[in-house]
Order: C-alpha cells, then sequence, then structure tokens
C-alpha cells in the first residue's frame, strides 16, 4: 500500500461515514459553477433575409421544394429572435440565468460566406445582443458555427471538401478580430459528428449529401482541422490581448456496454458514442481511437478498396488537433447500450465500428424520440475524467421536449434528474464540470422536426405574427435553483403557479 492508496482509503472510510448529510451537501453548485440555456442562429433569429444577410445551406435546405422538413416549415421567421432578443434575455435574467449559449449565423456577417465583404449591420447585431446580455448580468457563451454555412459552400461538397478548413478559418478570424473584445468564451463547432452523420452519411440534415461510411468521415476529418485551425489563430493572433477560451462542443452520448461487466465494450461504446470527434483533440496520443482506425482499415480492404474509407491525419495535423481546446463543451440527450457484433464471414465487421446500439425498454420514454436515462450523465462525465485526465467541460446542451402547454412536469422531472447526476460527478466523483447549459430557452425551428418537437423553456406561438412568448412551469423552479444554489425536487418547493 502506497502513501496514496492510504490516503483514498482514509477518504472512502471519510465518507461511507458521512451518510444522508452529505448526499445533502452533494447537491449544491460549487462556487463559480454558471447555469443557463441555449439557442442557435438558424432555429431562432428568422430574419433569414434581413441586414444583407447571405443565404445559408439551411436557407436553401427548406426552401427545396421537396424539403423533407415536417411541415414543410423553414427558418424564415422562426421565433424572430433577430428583432425580440431583448425580450428573450429579459426573460433569463428573470431567471437568474448566468450565461447564454447562442451562435452567429456566418452569412449574417460574410454575406458572400467570405472576407471580401463584411456586413457592418450584421456585425452590429451580434454586438448588440452581446452588449444586451452583458448588460443583463450574463456571460455570452458564443458559438462560431451551427450547421448554417453559406450556401454556395454546398457546390463545393461542403465539409467532404478539405477548403471549408480555410473557409471557415478566415470567418473564424473576422469573428475574433470583430467580437473578441466583448466574448470571453468560445464554441468553435457545434456537434460536428452529428451534423456529419445526419448531412453527410445521410439526407436528412442539410446539405443532404447521402454517402453512408464515407461522406461523414471526410466531413469530420475536415471539422477538425478546422477546429484546430481556429484555436491556433484565436491563440496566436487574439488570446494575449483578448483573454478568452476557445473550445469545442460534441455530441457525447452514453454508451452502455452489455453485459455490462464487459470493460473492453465498455471503452469500445466510448471510442463510438463520443470518442470518434473527441479522441484526436482530448486524448495525449491524439488522432482518432485506434478501434475505429483498425476496423474502417480492415472493412475497406475486404471491399477491395486500395485505401481506408477513414482518411489518415498526417503527423503535423495530429499534433495541430490534439491538445487545441481550452474546455470541451458536450450535448447529452439520452444513452444507449452497446453489443460486441461478430465479424461477418469474410471477416468483415458487420458495420463499420463493429457495434450494435440499443434502447433499452425499461428506460422511461418522455414525449420524443429520447429516452430519459440520467444516470448515463454521471457515466459519461466519470468517462471523461478518466480517459482525458479530468479537462474543463462545460454541459452545453441538455433538455427534453414537452407536450404544448405551460405544464412541463415531464422536462423538471428529466433536469432534475440529469442535473443530480450531473452534481454527484462533480462533487461526489471530482468530475471539473464548470457548468450546465439548459437546451433550449425558447420553442424553436428543431431542424427536419420543424416546429413539431417543444424544447423550449418558455412556449413560443408560432401561429401569432408576433410570436408570443409564454414561460412555462420548468422557468419558476429554476428561479428558486438559482436563488438557492442547490438543486431542488419540485416536491419540496410545493405547488408551483
Ligand atoms: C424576405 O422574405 C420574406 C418572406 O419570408 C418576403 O416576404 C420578403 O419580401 C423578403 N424580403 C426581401 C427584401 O427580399
Ligand atoms: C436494461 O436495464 C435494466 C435496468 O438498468 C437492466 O437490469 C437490464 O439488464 C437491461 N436490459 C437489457 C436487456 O440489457
Ligand atoms: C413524462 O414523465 C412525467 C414525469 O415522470 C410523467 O408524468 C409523464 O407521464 C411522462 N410522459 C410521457 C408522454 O411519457
Ligand atoms: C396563437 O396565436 C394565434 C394567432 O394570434 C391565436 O389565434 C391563438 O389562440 C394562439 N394560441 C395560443 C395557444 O395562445
Amino acid at each position: 500500500m502506497d502513501q496514496f492508496t492510504i490516503f483514498g482509503f482514509f477518504i472512502f472510510i471519510l465518507r461511507s461515514c458521512s451518510g444522508i448529510q452529505h448526499e445533502e451537501d452533494y447537491l449544491k453548485f460549487p462556487p463559480g459553477f454558471s447555469i443557463g440555456s441555449a439557442s442557435s442562429a438558424y432555429q431562432v433569429e428568422g430574419a433569414w433575409n434581413v441586414s444583407g444577410k447571405g443565404p445559408s445551406v439551411w436557407d436553401w435546405f427548406t426552401h427545396k421544394k421537396d424539403s423533407i422538413v415536417v411541415g414543410q416549415a423553414t427558418g424564415d421567421i422562426a421565433c424572430d429572435s433577430y428583432h425580440k432578443y431583448k425580450e428573450d434575455i429579459a426573460m433569463m435574467k428573470d431567471i437568474g440565468f448566468r450565461h447564454y449559449r447562442f451562435s452567429l449565423s456566418w452569412t449574417r456577417i460574410l454575406p458572400t460566406g467570405l472576407p471580401d465583404k463584411i456586413s457592418q449591420e450584421g456585425l452590429q447585431y451580434y454586438k448588440d445582443l452581446i452588449d444586451e446580455v452583458r448588460r443583463q448580468g450574463m456571460e455570452p457563451f458564443v458559438t462560431i458555427y451551427h450547421w448554417d454555412h453559406p450556401e454556395f459552400m454546398t457546390r463545393l461538397g461542403s465539409w467532404t471538401n478539405e477548403l471549408m478548413v480555410q473557409y471557415y478559418a478566415e470567418y473564424a478570424r473576422v469573428v475574433f478580430r470583430e467580437l473578441g473584445s466583448r466574448v470571453k468564451l468560445w464554441a468553435t463547432v457545434n456537434e460536428p459528428e452529428q451534423n456529419c452523420r445526419l448531412g453527410f452519411g445521410r439526407d436528412v440534415h442539410a446539405p443532404g449529401i447521402n454517402l453512408p461510411h464515407f461522406g461523414e468521415y471526410l466531413c469530420l476529418h475536415n471539422y477538425l482541422k478546422a477546429h484546430a485551425r481556429a484555436y491556433h489563430i484565436y491563440d496566436e493572433e487574439f488570446r494575449a490581448e483578448q483573454g478568452g477560451q476557445v473550445g469545442i462542443v460534441h455530441l457525447c452520448e452514453p454508451f452502455f456496454p452489455q453485459p455490462s461487466d464487459d470493460l473492453e465494450l465498455k471503452r469500445i461504446g466510448f471510442e463510438t458514442g463520443c470518442a470518434w470527434g473527441t479522441y484526436p483533440i482530448f486524448s495525449k496520443e491524439g488522432n482518432y481511437p485506434q478501434v475505429l482506425r483498425d476496423r474502417i482499415n480492415e472493412n475497406s480492404k475486404l471491399e477491395g478498396l486500395p485505401f481506408s474509407r477513414l482518411p489518415e491525419f498526417s503527423p503535423e495535423w495530429i499534433e495541430r488537433i490534439r491538445g487545441s481546446f481550452d474546455f470541451l463543451g458536450i450535448n447529452i440527450y439520452t444513452a444507449r447500450e452497446v453489443r460486441a457484433l461478430p465479424r461477418e464471414a469474410n471477416g468483415k465487421w458487420p458495420n463499420d465500428f463493429g457495434v450494435e446500439l440499443i434502447i433499452n425498454e425499461t428506460w422511461p420514454e418522455n414525449n420524443s424520440w429520447l429516452r430519459v436515462v440520467p444516470q448515463g450523465m454521471g457515466e459519461i462525465l466519470r468517462t471523461i475524467r478518466d480517459v482525458y485526465d479530468n479537462p474543463p467541460v462545460y454541459i452545453m446542451e441538455n433538455g427534453a421536449t414537452s407536450a404544448k402547454g405551460f405544464k412541463d412536469y415531464n422536462r423538471i422531472e428529466y433536469l432534475y434528474g440529469y442535473m443530480k447526476e450531473m452534481l454527484l460527478a462533480i462533487n461526489r466523483d471530482g468530475c471539473n464540470v464548470k457548468g450546465y447549459t439548459v437546451w433550449s430557452f425558447l420553442d424553436s425551428f428543431e431542424w427536419s422536426d420543424g416546429y413539431s418537437d417543444f424544447f423550449g423553456l418558455v412556449e413560443v406561438n408560432f401561429s401569432d405574427p408576433k410570436r408570443k412568448r409564454t414561460p412555462r412551469l420548468s422557468t419558476k423552479w429554476l428561479k428558486q435553483i438559482m436563488k438557492k444554489g442547490r438543486l431542488i425536487n419540485i416536491k419540496d418547493i410545493g405547488q408551483l403557479h
């Protein structure tokens, strides 16, 4: 037994004796912990052709004659937050939130998509928005790009084309230069792996490139390079003067191995559910996880290809991407069970990752596609702590849909369960989590689901030309939490009205 083992044992004894009282302490938010909520430009702004804004890929995707969006809905007006942002921010302030996460529309700032022309009117909108967030005592948490790149790039193959790396980097440089004196927290891109799967491996998100087991790999490859370029631009040209932090937002869904004691499968589950996009940045050695490289390589060979469908990084790019972060942002909604799939007779993996993802039918359903699995929050945070040496983490999206109307008890239950698991991971297990963000502040344009899924803490009437907002019950519950600085169960605050 060395001194660390003895120390650990001592802590164990202390914890075992402390009992229930500490359980209560675990539900306090640590000092400086930030809670807020979120949106993205295309989902809430509207004003799609105002301020000289150029067309984005989502303008194009939703205006297409054969649009697959539910109800052929568009974000032309959405929540009209372009005009109503002050009302939104006042409501956030009333709840007591500490930060607001929102994204910038690339073509509102650069109408052609390239830095030959900067829209002063577009920039002014974001300066006003940021200033208003600060005036109301909150920190702006700015996502530079949330899926709505310039339309013309789609005709060049969008993220499958390496030119995107430079285009994105030039845009990011303009953003840092013009807005960086006002912003301390930057996220370069949002959920690249999900955008690549749905928009490049499939056709359900813009740009609908639909090249399965191929398009998504090219896409993520260029996304990771673009992120790293922007990170280093900030580091080399702006950090000294502006002193902010730059991170990235990944979808990190917890995958539980089945059988649950299969540790290798647990690792592979993490590598497929979170590490495809995070390992190249956050691991010590960089590059994609070995198991993904091996399996996609083997499958490609057996298909008769002289190269792997998973592109390779040069050693220079591995180094440039590795460590390009000040924090890790993660989005989490639900979970899956993961089972190993044996190779087929010809030696191929049945799919590139060699695992099957399953929904455990005991996990409760709640109003939409997502199963409520709060234990997944603790699971993914502890895995990130262990695999990536406990980096600073911000939860950038977590939330559930509710039915129309004011009474969103199910959202309160959902958020309570997930926040409790997060607090145990922080206060009991030492996970380095700095902030938590509810998705979303308003009911929004939910991509291919249009206006059929309601994630908002605040209801929006999309039939009303004024887009009237009505805060739901969950905002009253959150207000109590913000006031007390600890998580409270709805049962402990009596009736909310
Ligand atoms: C902008 O789009 C709206 C439809 O959403 C249309 O009514 C309006 O004429 C357009 N304005 C301009 C300047 O093109
Ligand atoms: C589903 O989850 C339950 C409860 O966590 C667990 O006991 C069970 O083993 C899981 N079911 C399957 C089929 O894996
Ligand atoms: C969602 O969860 C709440 C609280 O647990 C429950 O009362 C409600 O029936 C659930 N709704 C659906 C549609 O499953
Ligand atoms: C939404 O707005 C429309 C148009 O103003 C109105 O007729 C309708 O009653 C509103 N719906 C709700 C639930 O308030």
